[in-house]
């Protein structure tokens, strides 16, 4: 039998990666996206974002002529199976998600559409989403089924090739077996597979990550505790990790998340609950986001307590820019909300990042930059750890304790071990540790 002709629709970060993965199992795969910059450069085999190793698959799978990308929604209209890869940001002045994009990528295709075919909802929606796309194809035989995507930036290509489970949720035996016939290279490794209805499969994507915000703002709230007894959140942690119903994944104790999706996934989620009457189920994310917000705001007053209660004029090296390690987004990143925050206060903020500064630079054109860590560090009153790189994480204190001012760290990420840079002659600090 032959294989499903796939189009994938959207060609962001969730989108471009799900059309190379596929392209790679072997489909045929047409990507669409309105942004004639972003198709020209994907067609010249250059990714618009950074992750590790999809360059590489991108430069692997275009000479089999298996991936095309273009701007004509005409081209994907013979497609078996449609992937919606669009994004879903916060709006403006909102916590409610813009769907914006969805309406007009659905629009687009439901007048093109010209035979039968599968719809396949990837992006992340409020719940309902989904029943007022199948109302744009009412006359038109497209079967919609949802299946949501868990996949982290830096992890893209194991969390597609490999994910930890697929959630198919459908409203017919037709759209199951569409996905188990698109999904069987990936089935077949033993992937386990959940089918449920299309309000459960939208529900499930917003409540991983209202999950994992959550334990990570847990965790953060035993810091507060931990600074005002004195007490070592590293280590509570750890000890909390061994009883398996808790698991020390997502535990880690630091300046908290940012990201394109889990602040404003629960954000979204909120607004859903109360757009729904149910705004007390999820009050409860208020807090999550607020705890998320504070760990920002006390790096600031960490800093400000080591340099004797005055941030006017010192010299603060930052290292770290993306909101996460092996990542270029700075999205909500909590590391340039910091720098930012300082630099506010009238401290001279210099920003060094192995993969963001371009980024940084276009969006925080008022901080100041540098090409490494010793650049940013050199002069500097104290330097702060904002994004736990491995590099940061390796780094030499006495390399660094060579060109600052004055030898403090502040350690945002709890990832620098205090042993070796005390025993370099810095004075290090961390969240919620003593
Ligand atoms: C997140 C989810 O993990 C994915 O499953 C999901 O598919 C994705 O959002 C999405 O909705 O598309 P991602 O945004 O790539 O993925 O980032 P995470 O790895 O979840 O990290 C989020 C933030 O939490 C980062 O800022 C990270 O530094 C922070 N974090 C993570 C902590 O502060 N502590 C931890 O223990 C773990």
């Amino acid at each position: 039998m032959p294989r499903p002709k796939l189009s994938v629709i959207g060609l962001g970060y969730l989108g471009a990666t799900h059309a190379i993965c596929m392209a790679d199992l072997g489909y045929d795969v047409v990507g669409v996206d309105i942004d004639a910059a972003r198709i020209d450069a994907l067609t010249n085999g250059t990714l618009p974002f950074f992750e590790p190793g999809l360059d590489e698959l991108l430069g692997k799978v275009l000479p089999t002529g298996r991936l095309r990308f273009t701007t004509s929604y005409d081209e994907i209209a013979d497609a078996d199976v449609h992937f919606l890869c669009v994004g879903t940001p916060q709006r403006k002045g909102e916590y409610a998600a813009d769907t914006s994009q969805i309406d007009a990528a659905v629009g687009s295709l439901a007048t093109h559409v010209r035979r039968s075919c599968t719809l396949v909802g990837k992006s992340t929606v409020p719940v309902g989403t989904a029943e007022r796309i199948a109302e744009h194809f009412a006359t038109q035989d497209v079967e919609l089924v949802w299946n949501p995507e868990f996949l982290r930036e830096g992890w893209a290509i194991e969390d597609t090739l490999h994910p930890d489970r697929l959630v198919f949720g459908v409203a017919s035996p037709r759209g199951e077996a569409a996905m188990r016939e698109v999904f069987a290279p990936i089935i077949d490794s033993g992937v386990p597979v959940v089918v449920t209805d299309i309000a459960t499969a939208q529900l499930v994507k917003v409540a991983a990550n209202a999950f994992l915000a959550t334990k990570i703002s847990f965790i953060n709230a035993m810091a507060e505790v931990c600074e005002v007894v004195h007490a070592d959140v590293k280590k509570l942690s750890e000890a909390l990790s061994y009883d398996e119903r808790i698991g020390g994944r997502f535990l880690h104790a630091g300046l908290g998340f940012g990201g394109g999706c889990l602040p404003k996934d629960i954000r979204a989620f909120m607004a859903r609950a109360g757009e729904l009457g149910v705004d007390q189920a999820l009050t409860f994310l208020t807090e999550v986001d607020a705890i998320n917000q504070r760990r920002r705001a006390r790096m600031v007053d960490l800093t400000r307590e080591l340099l004797a209660d005055s941030l006017s004029g010192r010299r603060i090296g930052i290292l770290g820019a993306a909101f996460k390690p092996h990542s270029d987004d700075i999205r909500d990143s909590p590391a340039l909300d910091v720098a930012s925050r300082l630099h506010r206060a009238g401290a001279h903020v210099t920003v060094y990042d192995p993969a963001a500064l371009a980024n940084a630079r276009r969006d925080y054109p008022a901080l100041a930059y540098a090409e490494s860590a010793v650049e940013a560090a050199t002069g500097a009153d104290a330097v702060l750890h904002l994004t736990e790189w491995p590099e940061f994480r390796q780094m030499e204190p006495a390399v660094l304790g060579d060109v600052v001012r004055r030898r403090n760290v502040v350690d945002g990420r709890n990832a620098l071990d205090p042993e070796r840079w005390r025993a370099a002659g810095w004075h290090y600090r961390a969240l919620g540790r003593p």
